[in-house]
């Protein structure tokens, strides 16, 4: 198992985590808006999916890995996981002092830029039913139709890497048929595994509809938030920010098997990347 200790390097980095290999479309973007800071991402893969099991049981990991990565000295979290955000982040933010930011489905956007009035949220089952997401359809959606749907089974596929091909092809279809049918014209990408599928999507249905993957924003959010809060190192040796000529390094984590990992999250990330076990 990683000792904290075997990261004292990494004090001071960015932690991101999510159930699973999804968080990495985060993780790309923050990777871009950040390009010198250090940052450690946990995939909690052992554990995943999270859209089918109970607020509890999403709680109790989201709070472990928050606690992990705040054991290694992160100064800040973000939590790369729509499910984990739509159940745990409240307690998350009761459990650490560090600035959490946490990613949600981009609904008001979607309302912005409907031409029919008709959107389609995609989604885990927890995520489609959390009262969070129900209040964010409430409070932005006045006026438009706003369609939730659970998604079982892309999770998985993207675990396993399987991003083409004609299973791939006829789950996408499932859940994507239907909304089309009812006039829908943009899709919430509302679980950050679902970007990894926009190549599959966009082959189906060409450019008839506009899919929104709110990881830039995420990302963005960061950025004003490390500099809003202007966050003192608690090693005051450290620069403040990341130092702006060296680029930052990118340590990933899994609980679930490093070997596989590393296969599939090559092949996400674009280039070849070691994943590590973390026995948490
Ligand atoms: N990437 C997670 C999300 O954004 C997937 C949840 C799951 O493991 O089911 O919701």
């Amino acid at each position: 198992m990683l000792e904290p200790s075997s990261l004292q390097s990494y004090n001071q980095s960015i932690g991101v985590f999510d159930s699973g290999v999804g968080g990495l479309s985060v993780l790309k973007a923050i990777r871009a808006a950040l390009p010198h800071e250090d940052l450690i991402y946990v995939a909690d893969s052992l554990f995943a999916p999270y859209g089918d099991k109970s607020p509890e049981y999403i709680t109790q990991r989201t709070l472990k890995l928050g606690s992990w990565l705040e054991s290694v000295g992160v100064r800040a979290l973000t939590l790369a996981c729509n499910t984990a955000t739509s159940v745990a982040v409240k307690a998350l933010r009761e459990q650490t002092q560090l600035p959490v930011v946490a990613i949600e489905p981009a609904i008001k956007p979607a309302v912005a830029l409907t031409q029919t009035g008709v959107i389609g949220v995609l989604a885990t089952q927890q995520t489609v039913q959390s009262e969070n997401v129900i209040g964010l359809c409430e409070l932005h959606g006045q006026g438009k139709r706003i369609i939730l749907q659970a998604c079982p089974g892309w999770v998985e596929l993207v675990e396993k890497g399987e991003l083409h091909g004609e299973k791939t092809q006829m789950l996408v279809q499932k859940f994507i048929d239907p909304l089309v049918d009812e006039g829908v014209d943009t899709l919430v990408l509302g679980c950050t595994h679902y970007p990894f599928l926009q190549f599959v999507i966009e082959r189906i249905y060409g450019k008839a509809l506009n899919l929104l993957d709110p990881a830039q924003a995420v990302a963005k959010e960061l950025v004003r938030r490390l500099d809003q809060l202007n966050i003192e190192p608690k090693n005051k040796e450290l620069p403040k920010f990341a130092e702006p000529s060296i680029a930052g390094r990118t340590r990933l984590m899994t609980t679930g098997d490093a070997t596989q990992a590393t296969q599939v999250m090559s092949q996400l990330w674009g280039e070849p990347i070691e994943v590590e076990h973390l026995g948490v």
